[in-house]
């Protein structure tokens, strides 16, 4: 009798370099994580709803009814309480289209230069498809904004936010002490013992 261990395929429907290495980390070896490239998917995915959860949903949908291929996708935004939730959804061309991480960080202090409550979250949704089936996972981390920039890790907003229980922004971390606390792994855990308990 012979027996195969074949290794789940999975695609991350994403074409953030950063967020792939980060979700590489803390997935098992018996998952094998595609990149879009892989799939040879060159187009841009479309994002087209006002909250995170239908974006992360038409992303992993999208991919999924046209590859054919099991897959996941995250979407992510920065909850600013004085902002009243902004950029939220929008985090990514806060300051317009075509915008840089720069700019939209500009943007954020420049809102928030009179205010005294720099409470924020980042809030990561994942949609997983499997077989057709959706699944959401969840992922929320506490914390506040600087007035001014710190560290030069990270990507997008990460030099002027402070994790609750820190005294560092996450762009004055490493990678993986980033990944201990984030939003991100936060969903990615609560997707990989989905994924365990199958
Ligand atoms: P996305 O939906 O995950 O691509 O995230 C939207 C935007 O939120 C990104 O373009 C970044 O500006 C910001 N963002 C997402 N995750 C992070 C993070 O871990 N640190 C800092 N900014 C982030």
């Amino acid at each position: 009798m012979f027996f195969y261990a074949f290794a789940m395929k999975l695609v991350f429907a994403t074409n953030n370099p950063f967020k792939f290495r980060e979700i590489k980390e803390l997935l098992k070896s018996n998952l094998k994580l595609l990149t879009l490239k892989d799939i040879n998917v060159s187009e841009e995915i479309p994002e087209t709803h006002d909250t995170i959860e239908e974006n992360a949903v038409e992303k992993a949908q999208y991919i999924y009814n046209k590859y054919h291929i099991d897959c996941f996708a995250d979407d992510t935004g920065l909850e600013i309480e004085a902002l009243n939730g902004e950029p939220g959804v929008y985090s990514a061309r806060y300051a317009g289209k075509n915008c840089t991480f720069d700019d939209n960080i500009n943007k954020v202090l420049e809102n928030l230069k009179d205010s005294t409550n720099r409470r924020a979250r980042f809030r990561t949704v994942i949609a997983l498809v499997i077989k057709g089936k959706i699944n959401l996972f969840e992922g929320v981390v506490n914390g506040s904004i600087l007035t001014y920039r710190k560290g030069t890790n990270g990507f997008g907003y990460d030099p002027i936010f402070v994790p609750e229980n820190f005294e560092k922004t996450f762009a004055e971390m490493a990678l993986d002490e980033k990944n201990k606390v984030s939003h991100r792994t936060l969903a990615i855990k609560k997707l990989i013992s989905y994924l365990n308990n199958k």
